[in-house]
C-alpha cells in the first residue's frame, strides 16, 4: 500500500468532505444523547502542510490556503474555518486537521470516536494523537472490517465515514457496497457518509444504480468539480453519498457549493446537491 494523504491533504476534495462532515456532526449534536462515530479510513489525524512532502504536490494550494483568511462566506464554510484556525493557533496555516481529529473536536464528553487506520506508521501517530482522549479509540486494522465487528454502536445514532484511497481503483466500489449493505444490515438507522472521487463521471454510473437499491431511507450525493469530469487522468473533483443524511443537510449545503466551486474552481468548476433516493 503506498498511499500517503499527506501528499493530498487540505486539497478541494478534503475541502469538501470535511465541511459535509462538520454539517453531518453539527446535525448530531442537536441532540442531547451522545452519538457514536466510526471512521473507517482515518488517517494520521494531522498533518504538515509547510513540510516536504505536502510542497512536493503542493495541493492544498488549491483548497485550504484559499479560503484560510477569507471572511463574509456561508455560516457552514465560516465554522468549518475556524476548526482549521483553532489548529493553527499562531495564525499562519500550518496544519490540517484530518477526519478524526475535526470529529474529536465536535465530540461532547459522552460521544464516542472508533478510528481505523491500516499502515502501521499512520496509526502509530493517530495514536499518540489522541492517548490522552478516552472517548476516542484508534485501531490499526482494515476499518471494513469494524463495520461488522462493531455495529451497531450502543449510542443507536452517529454516523460511519468511509473514506478510502481507492488504491484498487473502481473495484473499490465493491468493497464499498458490501460495506454499506453490512452496516445498513447490522445498524439500518444510522448515518453513512462515502466520499468517492471523481475522474470520468460515466465510471461511477454503475456504482450509482446500485447504490440508489442500499436498503436506506434515503441518500444524497453532494459534488464539487474544479475541472469538468471528462479525463481519467486528474482528479477533476469529488463527491460524498450520504446515506440517511439528518435532516436538512441539503440546505444547508446548498448556499455552500456554489462558493466552493466559485472559489476553489480551476476550468469549467461546477457542483451537485441531488437525491438518490428520497423518503417517500
Ligand atoms: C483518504 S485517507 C483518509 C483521510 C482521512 N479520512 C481524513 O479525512 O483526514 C485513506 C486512509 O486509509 C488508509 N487505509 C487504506 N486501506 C485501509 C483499510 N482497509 N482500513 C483502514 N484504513 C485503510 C490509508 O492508509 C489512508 O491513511
Amino acid at each position: 500500500m503506498n498511499y500517503r494523504h499527506a501528499f493530498h491533504a487540505g486539497n478541494h476534495a478534503d475541502v469538501l468532505k470535511h465541511v459535509v462532515l462538520l454539517a453531518i456532526l453539527e446535525a448530531l449534536e442537536r441532540k442531547d444523547s451522545p452519538f457514536f462515530v466510526l471512521d473507517t479510513h482515518a488517517g494520521r489525524g494531522r498533518y504538515l502542510l509547510q513540510g516536504e512532502q505536502a510542497e512536493k504536490t503542493s495541493e492544498a494550494q488549491g483548497g485550504i490556503f484559499k479560503l484560510f483568511v477569507l471572511h463574509g462566506l456561508p455560516a457552514l464554510l465560516q465554522r468549518y474555518l475556524k476548526r482549521i484556525q483553532a489548529d493553527n493557533p499562531v495564525g499562519a496555516l500550518i496544519t490540517y486537521p484530518g477526519s478524526p481529529l475535526i470529529t474529536a473536536q465536535a465530540m461532547r464528553s459522552d460521544d464516542r470516536l472508533v478510528a481505523c487506520e491500516l499502515q502501521p506508521e499512520e496509526a502509530h501517530v493517530l495514536t499518540t494523537l489522541f492517548q490522552s482522549d478516552r472517548r476516542v479509540t484508534v485501531r490499526q486494522g482494515d476499518g471494513y472490517a469494524a463495520v461488522k465487528s462493531l455495529l451497531p454502536p450502543k449510542e443507536r445514532r452517529g454516523l460511519v465515514l468511509i473514506d478510502p484511497p481507492y488504491e484498487i481503483q473502481d473495484d473499490e466500489f465493491a468493497v464499498i457496497l458490501n460495506a454499506l449493505k453490512e452496516g445498513l444490515a447490522r445498524w439500518p438507522t444510522g448515518i453513512y457518509a462515502l466520499w468517492y472521487p471523481i475522474k470520468q463521471r460515466r465510471t461511477l454510473n454503475a456504482f450509482f444504480r446500485k447504490a440508489a437499491n442500499l436498503p436506506c431511507k434515503s441518500a444524497l450525493m453532494v459534488e464539487l468539480l474544479i475541472h469538468p469530469d471528462d479525463t481519467p487522468l486528474r482528479l477533476n473533483g469529488s463527491g460524498l453519498l450520504i446515506l440517511n443524511p439528518p435532516w436538512q443537510l441539503d440546505t444547508e449545503l446548498a448556499p455552500v457549493l456554489p462558493v466552493l466551486a466559485r472559489l476553489l474552481g480551476e476550468r469549467h468548476p461546477s457542483w451537485r446537491l441531488e437525491w438518490l433516493k428520497q423518503e417517500t
